[in-house]
């Protein structure tokens, strides 16, 4: 996979996939050559030449010497690394400040290695490697031109992914200090092509949309400074060729593993030639490296599709499936949850929850949780965060877990870890735990403070205090909720020289807390959450195989929130319940959690008798399909943001079973209107349960299957198709056979 050709210096890393090949120019930098579909051979010269402007260099005896090489342009050539004050204005790889005060940097090959296995960014969240995995990496060192200032740049390749991870690792030999204020994951140069970008944004409640935008000359900047719970913009990006869609063309799909302050930036130089930059935000961002102190970057996930988006968002489905979830719960299923929050909020006690432990029970649901208010005096959102102790006045929770566990429910509780409200014991205590500039006043969001987790000592006392409950109680699932984001900080612990570095040491901080969790816990299901998805990323993905979708579940805004996840994360990671909210059918909203981990939101006493069936019925129809949308390939439809329909389906990586979602946002005529499914089999017979027809998996690619009659608006559609050995037209399409039908199903 991964080679160096040593008489033209290039390095080649090509999988049956994809190629993405650079090499070492006659100067000693790295440029890149190629990205892109598998490529076996590469004229170096002529993808190389530039007919920019010639450089002329000041030669030793500072003299003007010209540099007749069309071959290379600071200017305009691609590279792995950009330079830093030298001619390549188009974005820095690294920005540091050097011992002599300059920032000049530009790094220059020194050595490499390529090594059998996967070399992980130390100390993040990362992926992983699997038995079977066939995986390298290469270790590029370059030398900055001044100085003894080392940057290590990592690619690493997996068999089986079209695409590359790329971190880097910046390392002080200097025998002195310097400051480092910017540092890339990943830079990928490429030819002019037409690109367009496509990224996530939103706010509570309308946790995710999708925007489109022309890439061109004025840089497009994707990012979040809230560090940690960002709405506003997510860390994962597409890049496509302008004329790509689901289906066809170029397409790259790029995500940091990291939770912190991110950003992507993208645009045309003048010559219409594309750079992205991955990194952890500069704004904010400056460390200090003492002699032979290194800084590494998180993972960033580059895959690429010469197949439409569809195949990059299955790629990327399965490498964090297989890879990057916590392995016992990755492919596995999950309980069907009811949570305390809706029936309830604050206002709950022992025989409350066990009523609602019996009432879910009888609906075939599998797990109670108890949501915020069970410690400390919480009965509001004002306080007691970091008093991490059970309220005996309110809740009996040994009772409640027991009662639980003997009706063979499983149990779940509610945390919020990286929080303190100052209205606790933990801050009357110990007030220094908590992260604000003391010489400001500071913004109370929903009333609290966020922990100091820059200082290992508040890591450790907060993990003694979730160890104390979660070892006491047996306890199945933990909600990790995180309910503020990072405003006017000031670290005590860090003193004067180091604020710079507060954002990230939080979210290495935070990492900390939550690798000591689940090394400690390995068997409790986690959750993370942050006011419903405001932490949904690769990062939080390595500690928690499911993250809540969003507070809201009204279906309107749902379908939208999960259509634009489900374009990055696996179908298996989002929190998709079904809730009393007033808005369309229980059926309806059903339907479109069976889409994610499913549970519901909601007082089972408070159903009418019809409802419950329909509860039980639905817990049924997810338990019988769940593994096909944990486990399959996901397929956009037809998207909301050109057509009144959110369609979409998973098919079994058999091609044996597939279960289809539409949904009408407007009334629309419905006369004519054929839904044309993909990923099957060409040659195999399916039944479909919305026709009761069964045909060739090649007539509802090319025809469709006709979803006209029913089409409402708001209206929610649901069918399977079904692998079966034998073609019946029409003739279960009588009341008389609705046993052979509810048979093939
Ligand atoms: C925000 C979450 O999104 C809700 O589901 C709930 O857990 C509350 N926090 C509790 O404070």
């Amino acid at each position: 996979m991964i080679s160096f050709d040593s008489s033209k210096k290039i390095f080649k890393l090509s999988n049956s996939k994809y190629s993405y090949y650079f090499y070492i120019n006659p100067l000693g930098y790295l440029v890149h050559l190629y990205s892109g579909k598998k490529l076996n051979e590469l004229g170096i010269e002529r993808t190389n030449e530039r007919y920019i402007e010639r450089y002329a260099f000041l030669n030793e005896e500072f003299k003007e010497v010209c540099d007749e090489n069309y071959y290379y342009s600071e200017q305009g050539s691609l590279f792995e690394c950009a330079s830093f004050l030298k001619s390549d204005k188009r974005g820095a790889f690294a920005v540091i400040k050097h011992t002599d005060g300059s920032y000049i940097t530009s790094f220059k090959y020194f050595s490499h290695k390529i090594v059998k296995g996967k070399v992980s960014s130390e100390n993040y969240p990362h992926f992983k490697v699997n038995n079977f995995d066939k995986v390298e990496t290469l270790i590029v060192t370059l030398k900055d031109e001044k100085e003894d200032i080392f940057l290590e740049l990592y690619y690493v390749m997996y068999e089986k992914i079209s695409g590359l991870i790329r971190f880097s690792k910046l390392i002080n030999k200097t025998g002195k200090t310097i400051e480092l204020d910017r540092i890339c994951s990943l830079e990928l140069d490429s030819y002019n092509k037409d690109f367009d970008l496509v990224s996530i944004h939103g706010q509570w409640g309308d946790d995710k949309e999708l925007e489109l935008e022309k890439v061109g000359h004025s840089k497009i900047v994707v990012n979040d400074n809230h560090g940690g719970r960002g709405f506003r913009q997510n860390p994962t990006i597409i890049l496509k060729e302008h004329n790509a869609n689901y289906d066809h063309g170029e397409v790259y799909m790029c995500s940091l593993v990291y939770s912190g302050n991110f950003k992507f930036e993208v645009g045309l130089d003048e010559y219409d030639q594309l750079r992205l930059q991955a990194l952890i935000s500069d704004e904010m961002f400056s460390f200090t490296l003492q002699n032979n102190e290194t800084f590494s970057t998180p993972e960033c996930i580059l895959i690429y599709s010469s197949e439409g988006i569809n195949k990059a968002t299955q790629t990327m489905h399965d490498i964090v499936r297989e890879n990057l979830l916590p392995n016992s719960y990755a492919l596995k299923e999950r309980p069907i949850l009811i949570n305390s929050r809706e029936p309830f909020m604050f206002d709950f006690d022992t025989e409350k929850i066990k009523k609602l432990i019996l009432d879910a029970k009888a609906l075939n649901i599998e797990q109670v949780v108890l949501d915020d208010g069970w410690f400390g005096k919480r009965n509001s959102d004002n306080s007691s965060l970091g008093d991490l102790y059970v309220n005996e006045d309110k809740i009996n929770l040994k009772e409640v877990i027991d009662f639980a566990h003997k009706n063979r429910m499983k149990f779940g509780l509610w945390v919020e870890p990286e929080m303190i409200s100052p209205d606790s014991e933990l801050f009357r205590k110990h007030p220094e735990y908590a992260l604000y500039d003391r010489n400001t006043k500071p913004t109370l969001l929903r009333h609290q403070l966020v922990l100091d987790l820059t200082n290992d000592e508040v890591v450790d006392c907060v993990f003694k205090e979730l160890e104390k409950i979660f070892s006491r109680y047996d306890i199945d699932y933990c909600k990790w909720d995180f309910n503020r984001y990072l405003s006017e900080i000031g670290s005590l612990h860090l003193g004067n020289e180091k604020q710079g570095e507060i954002f990230h040491r939080f979210m290495m901080g935070s990492y900390k807390l939550l690798n000591k969790f689940i090394n400690r816990f390995p068997n409790v299901l986690l959750e993370t959450c942050a006011s419903g998805a405001g932490r949904f990323d690769l990062g939080m993905l390595y500690y928690s195989p499911q993250i809540w979708g969003s507070d809201e579940t009204n279906p309107f805004s749902r379908v939208m929130i999960q259509f634009a996840t489900n374009v990055f994360y696996p179908l298996s990671t989002i929190g998709a319940h079904v809730s009393a909210a007033n808005s369309l059918t229980l059926q309806d909203k059903a339907i479109i959690s069976l889409f994610g981990t499913y549970g519901y939101e909601l007082d089972p006493d408070k159903l009418s008798e019809e409802e419950k069936n329909k509860v039980i019925e639905f817990n049924g129809l997810h338990k019988r399909f769940h593994h096909i949308v944990t486990k399959g390939d996901y397929y956009v439809l037809s998207s909301p943001y050109t057509s009144n329909f959110a369609s979409w389906m998973c098919v079994s990586k058999d091609k044996s079973e597939a279960l289809v979602f539409n949904f009408n946002f407007r009334r629309e005529q419905t006369k004519g209107r054929f839904l044309r499914v993909k990923g099957l089999d060409p040659n195999k017979n399916y039944f479909n349960s919305l026709t009761n027809d069964v045909y060739k998996g090649d007539f509802y690619m090319n025809v469709g299957i006709n979803i006209s009659a029913p089409l409402k608006e708001g209206m929610t559609m649901l069918f399977v198709l079904k692998e079966v050995n034998f073609i019946v037209k029409n003739v279960l399409n009588n009341k008389a056979n609705k046993k052979k039908r509810e048979k093939l199903l």
